[in-house]
């Protein structure tokens, strides 16, 4: 849907944004003949140009004033970043400020709320029935989390599975709707603020604060709080679940949680399975890269999870290794690149946690792992079976 806008906005022949993903997911599936071609490949299916090898996504991925905009930013309307790099800097760090939960670094802390979600979901999984991991159990217990997080489940008492009276079935279907159409999710939430809702809290601390020094258009709110919502819960449950499988089918009681091989686990997971495949830029000026002239407007993919599998910087790229010397983009680098990393390892945590503390009631029903693309985001086809009733 962002993608979709996205391509109309810089007004790009491509409009239709499952074909898109089709050809992108194509690609990134079937990797390997693009990591030995050329720096800079011009993908003629979708009008855009894209970059493979680690080497030169790293340094595009540094190239700000070229290779500029990123299309979170365009997603969040711009209201949260500023276009200029001094003020979005300083946003960064405001975000940091007002919501602490993201700056934990390498101490995952999980809260009694989270584990009394996953418990809420837990139970109401049929007993027996093999049943979607991430949708049935992870999806809704962390979008009720994320939600909470950002001090915004007073405006979605129909969520509030623990301390209201909200049913965990409804919600279950209410989010499934929000994860296949972002805009019934963007709608809610404009009938709700429309509805003498206020905002509460770090998120009401935080619009305040940038919009002391970059304007901030009412009607832009929903869409900014939608963006965040999403940019914080989507890629954050599709790696929790790829976390899962990887420790309990080669780690569980091998490491221990929250200790120093947790967070190796962490990075080399998201680097493996790279949650977000591929991001967008938007060249800023005409330049010449590598060899390609890339013009003011011109489309730019970046394969960040095909980097993170490129044998010229990451030996033997699909095992497991904790020592790596390379720094994985899965969080993609430089100012643009994630302020939500250890927030979304402190939730991979939570779940392993809940998963260990109930060991003798579920189990996966494989421990092949296969992942497919939706919404531009690696899923996991996981099946859980509640065993007990
Ligand atoms: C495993 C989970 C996550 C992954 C894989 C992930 C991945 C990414 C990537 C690749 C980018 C860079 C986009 C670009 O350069 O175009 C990004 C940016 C961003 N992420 Fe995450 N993210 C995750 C979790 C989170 C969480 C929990 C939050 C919570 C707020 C979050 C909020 C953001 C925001 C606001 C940006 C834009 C940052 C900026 O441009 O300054 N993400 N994320």
């Amino acid at each position: 849907m962002f993608f979709c806008k996205y391509f109309q906005k810089h007004k790009l022949p491509v409009v239709d944004q499952n074909y898109i993903t089709d050809v992108l997911s194509n690609i990134y599936f079937n990797y390997q003949p693009y990591l030995n071609g050329d720096d800079v490949i011009f993908l003629q299916e979708i009008n855009a140009y894209a970059a493979f090898k680690y080497d030169v996504v790293t340094d595009l991925l540094r190239l700000n004033e070229v290779a500029g905009v990123s299309n979170v930013h365009l997603a969040l309307n711009n209201i949260y970043f500023s276009p200029t790099e001094a003020v979005h800097q300083q946003n960064k760090s405001t975000a940091l400020k007002v919501l602490p939960f993201l700056s934990k670094r390498e101490q995952y802390t999980t809260t009694p709320y989270l584990q009394s979600l996953l418990k809420a979901f837990f139970v109401n999984l049929p007993v027996q029935q093999p049943v979607d991991f991430m949708q049935y159990l992870v999806a809704p217990a962390f979008f009720i989390s994320t939600l909470r997080d950002f001090s915004l489940l007073h405006l979605f008492p129909e969520l509030d599975v623990i301390n209201g009276t909200a049913s965990t079935q409804n919600a279950l279907q209410i989010i499934d709707r929000y994860f296949d159409d972002g805009d019934v999710l963007l709608k809610d939430i404009t009938e709700k603020l429309a509805a003498n809702s206020a905002l509460l809290g770090t998120t009401k601390e935080m619009l305040q604060e940038i919009s002391s020094h970059h304007p901030v258009n009412s009607s832009d709110i929903p869409k900014f709080l939608r963006s965040m919502i999403f940019a914080s819960s989507e890629s954050t449950i599709a790696f929790a679940c790829t976390f899962a499988s990887v420790y309990f089918n080669n780690y569980s009681f091998k490491i221990e949680e929250g200790s120093e091989d947790f967070l190796h686990l962490c990075n080399e997971t998201a680097r493996i399975y790279t949650p977000v495949p591929f991001i967008y830029r938007t060249i800023k000026t005409d330049t010449t890269y590598r060899g390609k002239l890339l013009k003011k407007g011109d489309l730019l993919v970046l394969f960040i999870g095909v980097a993170n599998l490129d044998t010229k910087s990451f030996e033997h790229p699909t095992q497991i290794k904790f020592k790596r010397t390379n720094k994985h983009l899965a969080f993609g680098q430089g100012s643009y690149a994630c302020i939500g990393r250890f927030a979304a390892f402190g939730k991979a945590f939570g779940l392993t946690k809940f998963l260990n503390e109930h060991q003798s009631d579920w189990q996966f029903t494989s421990t092949k792992l296969t992942h497919r693309i939706k919404n531009s985001t690696l899923k996991p086809q996981l099946q859980i079976v509640r065993k007990n009733g």
